[in-house]
């Protein structure tokens, strides 16, 4: 899970004081780039699988833009959890796209090791998400290159990204605007040098970051263990509907396909360093809505209305938390609590490093019929953005009140009847941060 939460929330701390003035200019900014956002795709229905299937870009012709493929931004390798690599990919793109450049494509990393750089497992892009499908599902928005692609492997301009307290957003936006400019513009490569691109100033609207991750696909490989994870889960909800329909001589559900047997996926965040980092986070914004104890966790999802008997309960937790018993007691009768052990598939899981571990877990979770998270994950955050990407593609606009098909909660708010907080992404945001990194703000 994202461990790397914690890290980059003090940093966070540290920027706090630019808040402000962040905030206007991307009001600004986002202003200004409301007028490339194009409306979101009517049709979608059907299967989770085929809503990544739309080709959301290419087909737009009113996108008068091109992205230059002979000019390319090349950046440092992008670290810590899953989920922050994916914003730090996608702040990555979007910086090539205001510089009308390709990204070459980045090296992630397999391991989450924050300070040790020589552990990082460097993994390529494409051994993670389909390199070809990104390209064609982001054309005409943002593109990423390989290194093969250039011409002149000396010619790079190297730009160092500022920092500290007077590297303000402004100053920052500077120096990628003057980067448009010759003769930096003449270079065919800007390589950005310094820190990952996760800690650089945001200067682009929810929108367009929900924009960059529909454009990333699993590749085949990883897909198919999670679907073999999701088939497990839906195979052991139907066969516990079966065994008590037969008890209660009731045959009707007995045909119903175990793919269609409902299931619950709980981000549960309660690893011991996710504890302290949150309670200090409590004092500090003055707040009780943050750390969610197990007990509270079990209990608010015990109150969600509408889970039948025999739902299954998939829990997604930290590796370490694995061997404590605890995690799976307390339940409310009829929910059916597991994790990877004992559903077992941990032998999927155990074949990979964190980072595919993570998107494996990603990706049960996206696909669960019902998510609870914690809307101080990271995690949590971005599986809700696209879990509400997905319904407002099938024309749900706010999901707050009305019973949607695919609900998300944050189960460190209360909501009514003692569940958790309905959860829908505020996608006019102005900027990544107010939905993704630490904010109760889940515009429910
Ligand atoms: C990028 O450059 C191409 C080629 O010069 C141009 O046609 C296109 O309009 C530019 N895109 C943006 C967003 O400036
Ligand atoms: C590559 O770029 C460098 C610096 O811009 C330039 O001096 C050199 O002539 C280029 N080489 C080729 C083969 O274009
Ligand atoms: C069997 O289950 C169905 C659906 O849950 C219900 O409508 C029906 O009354 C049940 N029949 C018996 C005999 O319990
Ligand atoms: C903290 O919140 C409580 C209740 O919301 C309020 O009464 C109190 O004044 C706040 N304390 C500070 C230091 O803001």
């Amino acid at each position: 899970m994202d461990f790397a939460h914690c890290k980059h929330l003090r940093f966070l701390g540290r920027h706090m004081h630019s808040v402000a003035c962040r905030c206007l200019l991307l009001v600004f900014l986002s202003l200004v780039f409301s007028a490339f956002l194009c409306p979101t795709i009517p049709g979608f229905g059907g299967s989770l699988n085929s809503f990544m299937s739309v080709d959301t870009y290419s087909s737009q012709s009113r996108l008068e833009s091109v992205v230059r493929k002979d000019k390319f931004l090349e950046v440092p390798q992008i670290v810590w959890g899953l989920n922050n690599q994916k914003i730090a990919f996608a702040r990555a793109c979007l910086t090539a796209r205001m510089l009308n450049r390709t990204l070459l494509m980045p090296s992630l990393s397999a391991s989450l090791f924050y300070k040790e750089i020589d552990l990082l497992q460097p993994i390529s892009f494409d051994r993670v998400f389909q390199f070809e499908r990104f390209n064609s599902l982001c054309n005409g928005f943002v593109q990423v290159g390989r290194y093969s692609d250039l011409s002149n492997r000396t010619g790079a301009f190297e730009l160092p990204k500022g920092s500290g307290r007077k590297w303000t957003v402004e100053r920052d936006l500077n120096q990628l605007k003057e980067c448009r400019e010759d003769p930096t513009d003449g270079f065919e490569v800007i390589r950005i040098v310094g820190k990952n691109p996760f800690l650089w100033h945001d200067h682009w609207p929810v929108k367009d970051y929900a924009k960059v991750f529909e454009c990333l696909v699993l590749v085949d490989e990883i897909a198919e263990e999670a679907e073999k994870v999701v088939y497990k889960i839906r195979e052991l909800g139907s066969k516990a509907r079966r065994k008590t329909d037969v008890l209660e001589k009731n045959e009707t559900l007995k045909d119903s396909s175990s793919q269609l047997t409902p299931f619950v996926a709980v981000h549960m965040r309660i690893e011991k360093d996710w504890m302290i980092h949150c309670k200090k986070l409590e004092q500090r914004s003055n707040t009780s809505q943050i750390c969610s104890s197990k007990e509270e966790i079990v209990e608010r999802v015990g109150h969600i209305g509408g889970l039948g008997y025999h739902t299954v309960v998939y829990v997604a937790v930290a590796d370490s938390l694995l061997e404590d018993p605890s995690i799976l007691s307390g339940w409310k009768e009829g929910l059916l609590p597991f994790e990877k052990k004992k559903l077992g598939v941990w032998d999927i899981y155990k074949k990979y490093p964190y980072l595919i571990k993570s998107a494996i877990d990603y990706e049960v979770c996206l696909r669960a019929d019902a998510f609870v998270g914690n809307s101080f994950s990271t995690f949590s955050n971005l599986i809700v953005l696209e879990r509400t990407q997905r319904m407002i593609r099938m024309g749900v606009t706010r999901s707050c009140g009305v019973d949607v098909r695919w609900p998300s909660y944050a189960y460190n708010i209360l909501g009514e009847a003692g569940g958790p907080q309905k959860w829908f992404t505020d996608m006019s945001g102005s900027s990544l941060q107010a939905i993704s990194y630490g904010s109760n703000n889940i515009s429910c």
